[in-house]
């Protein structure tokens, strides 16, 4: 068996952990890896041991015979890696299994500085970011002045690399009047880094390649979803790396050619997190009852997720640029709370509001998707609760028919259905 990648089709939060802890389960499954972004993702897992907020560690962490890889393409705080470590052995979830790829990059405290820095300076264009870091890391990863986890190990190198990194960072540092980069004690607090991460560090892409040649199955895990991309999405309100199923491959180190299965994960209405146009986003009362039946709060640092509609356009260009074979659609149950619903299929730029202007069906530039409003179209909700269903001929007509909408858009075949949290919540459809 061979590569699955699991991919955010919308703004992030659409329902990943959840799913691939479900598909981590699966008797092929030999490893999970994260690919991209860092301790900014909050993928959430229910299940006998409880709920858990996954941020850096992959998702297949509650299975037992499953490799976990956080990979090179990755940006990773230490200090969050190992509160988030000791969390899970607290709570009884063994860590034994859980690798760092030695390629991955260093999260450092300059890096949280630089983008508090940054954020204040950009004022009301803020992007918005979750402040952990992330966007100077990867700055610093593709200015080739990073520090990686396997330089941990190596002393001599490590004192190199931080006299550099300060080098380069210091006189930014020194003219904003923030604090110099201590090298003394950034060496003593890599030394605790090493000793604690030490028997989790290694080369993990030739690990990974093995496990293909055993013909085992590897599934790889996206953080957010095409619209924060920092290629396709809405820049520069994205994230620093890439979403999309192209940069899962490169992250994660395994080749394309490897993948068979690319599933689209879509969560059954729209939320973001974070600045940026969202078109489809709904500022009234019924946006707020969104966010109230579905606590929308984000899971790494509890601000209010903005709400809206399924944006149908949204997820078009996702489909198109990911070349999904899948989908797994999740949280259908919320909308159980919702006589009629919307959806957005199609944006309008220029026009009275109304009508005219030009009609878009797939993402545009960001200064479009600014100006842009939602063509909406009204259909049948369902108003009953579906989270006890667990075959498709369980779900009312209406539901069907809501699923059906996403499969004609996404041209993909759905593979799952997610109606509550929990593992179980699910339906197979095809899998
Ligand atoms: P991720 O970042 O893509 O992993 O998603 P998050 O964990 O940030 O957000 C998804 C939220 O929805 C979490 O609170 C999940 O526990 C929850 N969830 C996932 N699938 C379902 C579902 O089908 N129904 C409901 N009600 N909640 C779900
Ligand atoms: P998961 O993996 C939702 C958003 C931030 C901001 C933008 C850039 O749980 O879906 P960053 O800190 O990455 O530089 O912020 O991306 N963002 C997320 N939104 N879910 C996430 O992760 C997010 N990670 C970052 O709010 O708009
Ligand atoms: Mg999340």
């Amino acid at each position: 068996m061979p590569v699955t990648l699991i991919v955010g089709a919308q703004w992030g939060d659409e329902g990943k952990g959840k799913i691939v802890d479900y598909l981590a389960g699966g008797d092929d499954v030999s490893a999970v890896v994260r690919a991209q972004g860092g301790s900014n993702a909050g993928h959430t897992v229910r299940n006998e041991l409880g709920e858990f907020k996954l941020h850096v560690v992959p998702s297949g962490i509650f299975r037992a015979d499953v490799d976990c890889v956080i990979g090179p393409g990755t940006v990773v705080d230490p200090d969050a890696l190992l509160a988030e470590l000791g969390e899970l052995e607290r709570r009884g979830v063994a860590t034994a299994r859980l690798w760092l790829a030695d390629r991955a990059h260093l999260v450092m405290p300059w890096h949280r500085m630089i983008e508090e820095l940054e954020e204040e300076l950009l004022g009301d264009r803020r992007i918005g970011t979750t402040r952990r870091g992330i966007g100077p890391a990867y700055a610093d990863k593709h200015a080739r002045c990073g520090l990686r986890a396997g330089d941990l190990l190596e002393p001599a190198w490590l004192a190199e690399r931080l006299e550099l990194a300060a080098r380069l960072k210091d006189p930014l540092l020194a003219a904003h009047g923030r604090p110099r980069i201590d090298q003394g004690e950034a060496r003593a607090r890599c030394e605790a880094w090493a000793a604690a991460l030490r028997p989790k560090i290694r080369e993990t892409t030739s690990l990974l390649a093995d496990l293909l040649e055993a013909g085992e199955e590897v599934l790889v895990e996206g953080q957010l979803g095409m619209m924060r991309d920092v290629d396709h999405g809405i820049y520069p309100f994205v994230t620093s790396s890439a979403p999309c199923a192209a940069g899962l491959c490169q992250g994660a180190g395994v080749p394309p050619t490897s993948v068979a299965r690319v599933i689209g994960v879509v969560k059954a209405y729209s939320t973001a997190v974070g600045e940026g146009p969202m078109v489809a986003e709904l500022r009234d009362e019924v946006g707020q009852r969104l966010r109230d039946v579905g606590n929308e709060y984000g899971a790494s640092t509890g601000r209010p997720r903005r709400c809206g509609w399924l944006d149908l356009v949204a997820l078009r260009s996702s489909a198109r640029l990911d070349g999904f074979t899948g989908l797994a659609v999740t949280r259908l149950d919320i909308l159980d709370h919702f006589a009629e619903l919307r959806l957005c299929t199609a944006y309008r730029d220029g026009g009275d509001g109304g009508s005219g202007g030009v009609k878009l069906l797939e993402a545009p530039a960001t200064a479009v998707q600014e100006r842009a409003a939602p063509v909406w179209e009204t259909v049948a909700g369902w108003g009953r609760d579906t989270s006890g269903c667990r075959a498709l001929a369980d779900l009312p007509r209406e539901a069907r028919a809501y699923l059906d909408r996403i499969v004609e858009t996404m041209g993909a075949p759905l593979l799952l259905v997610s109606v509550g949290p929990a593992r179980d919540e699910t339906i197979v459809v095809e899998c």
